[in-house]
């Protein structure tokens, strides 16, 4: 075996907050030899998403949460360097839920191999099809009920979901609506993403923005932040709309229990349907979901931007980006 020692975070302390100095620690432990049915996996990227941060909570969540002592869960990509498992040649790229880790012995279970696209670089077919093209296309599609020609409301459309979002609903021929945090972010998903309006958080009032944008109410608002900005979309509902709860990114840093939706009452007045998913529980339709990602992707109707961070070493810091709104699109370690 050529790489002997294999560097990972382990989780070390449960943040308040904000992801700490000592939130993680970074082990080097020896790479044991391969048993029959392993292989050896060099990470070449590592996804940052932000249910990692729900992972380190004491909330009772979706799926086991990573424990103290524990190394850290994400989802990565890489290439297989040695092999015993015939399923898993040397020299094939392959991506899975693992550890953030430089190499990682395993025996492929959670691991898929994975296509290199024509023209598209690793970085971008990763981030597109690894978690976020998934999420948004089940979100809008099995979850939202998205029909053609209707209005979608978007929030965190900068980021990695929030890009494929409008994307998928531009090709639906719907008219798609982003709201995100800054103008830069907002010319991006309008300019380049095909948005057809965007909305900046920071500095406009989102419920009279909204009021403006869809006088005729929103037939499915796509939710990634909660709080004031799922308010001000409940707002605007049309009869019957539906609300998906993809994410609500503004209280995964809360220690405390944050206020439910003022506008709750709109569930009766508009008879709205609210439905929130995780995207592991869909992994029997994801072969045809992959196929019309992947299609969508190979005739440039689906594309997305990467915010690349260098080094193993970088990742704890980093993925305080999006709990800052420093990233732009998929935020991913270059390991
Ligand atoms: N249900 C599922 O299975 C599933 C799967 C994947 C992701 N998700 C959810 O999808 C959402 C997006 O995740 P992602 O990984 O693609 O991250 P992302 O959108 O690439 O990055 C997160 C973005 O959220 C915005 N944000 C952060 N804190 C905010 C706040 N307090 N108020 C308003 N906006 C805030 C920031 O953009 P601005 O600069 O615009 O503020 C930030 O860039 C998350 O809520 C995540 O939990 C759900």
């Amino acid at each position: 075996m050529t790489v002997k020692i294999a560097k990972s975070w382990h989780f070390n302390k449960r943040p308040k907050n904000m992801i700490e100095s000592d939130t993680f620690v970074l082990k080097e432990l020896p790479i044991p030899p391969l048993k029959d049915g392993e292989f050896l996996f060099k990470t070449i990227y590592l996804s940052l998403d932000a249910t990692n941060r729900v992972w380190l909570s004491d909330w009772d969540i979706y799926m086991e949460p990573v424990h103290i002592g524990d190394p850290m869960r994400g989802f990565v990509f890489g290439q297989i360097i040695e092999s015993r498992n015939p399923n898993f040649p040397v020299g094939r790229y392959a991506a899975g839920l693992h550890t953030w880790s430089d190499h990682i012995i395993t025996n492929g279970d959670s691991f898929d191999l994975f296509p290199v696209l024509d023209g598209l670089d690793l970085a971008e077919t990763f981030a597109i099809l690894s978690v976020a093209g998934p999420t948004a296309h089940v979100g809008l599609h099995e979850i939202g009920g998205l029909k053609e020609n209707e209005t979608v409301v978007v929030s965190g459309a900068a980021g990695a979901v929030g890009t494929i979002v409008g994307q998928i609903a531009k090709i639906r021929g719907c008219r798609v609506i982003g709201i995100a945090g800054s103008d830069e972010k907002c010319a991006m998903i309008v300019n380049e993403f095909g948005y057809d309006a965007a909305i900046n958080y920071k500095t406009e009032d989102v419920t009279e923005a909204l009021g403006k944008l869809c006088p005729d109410g929103i037939d499915l608002c796509f939710e990634n932040v909660g709080g004031d900005i799922l308010d001000a979309s409940l707002t605007h509902m049309k009869d019957f709309g539906r609300v998906v709860i993809c994410g609500l990114i503004s209280s995964y840093n809360s220690s405390e229990p944050v206020p439910g939706p003022y506008m709750f009452r709109n569930l009766i007045m508009r008879r709205l349907t609210v439905r929130g998913f995780v995207i592991l529980d869909h992994a029997d339709i994801m072969p045809d979901v992959l196929k019309e990602l992947a299609s969508w992707v190979a005739n440039g109707k689906l594309k997305m931007p990467t915010h690349i961070v260098d080094g193993l070493e970088a990742a704890p810091n980093a993925l305080n980006l999006l709990y800052t709104g420093g990233n732009t699109g998929k935020l991913l370690v270059k390991i």
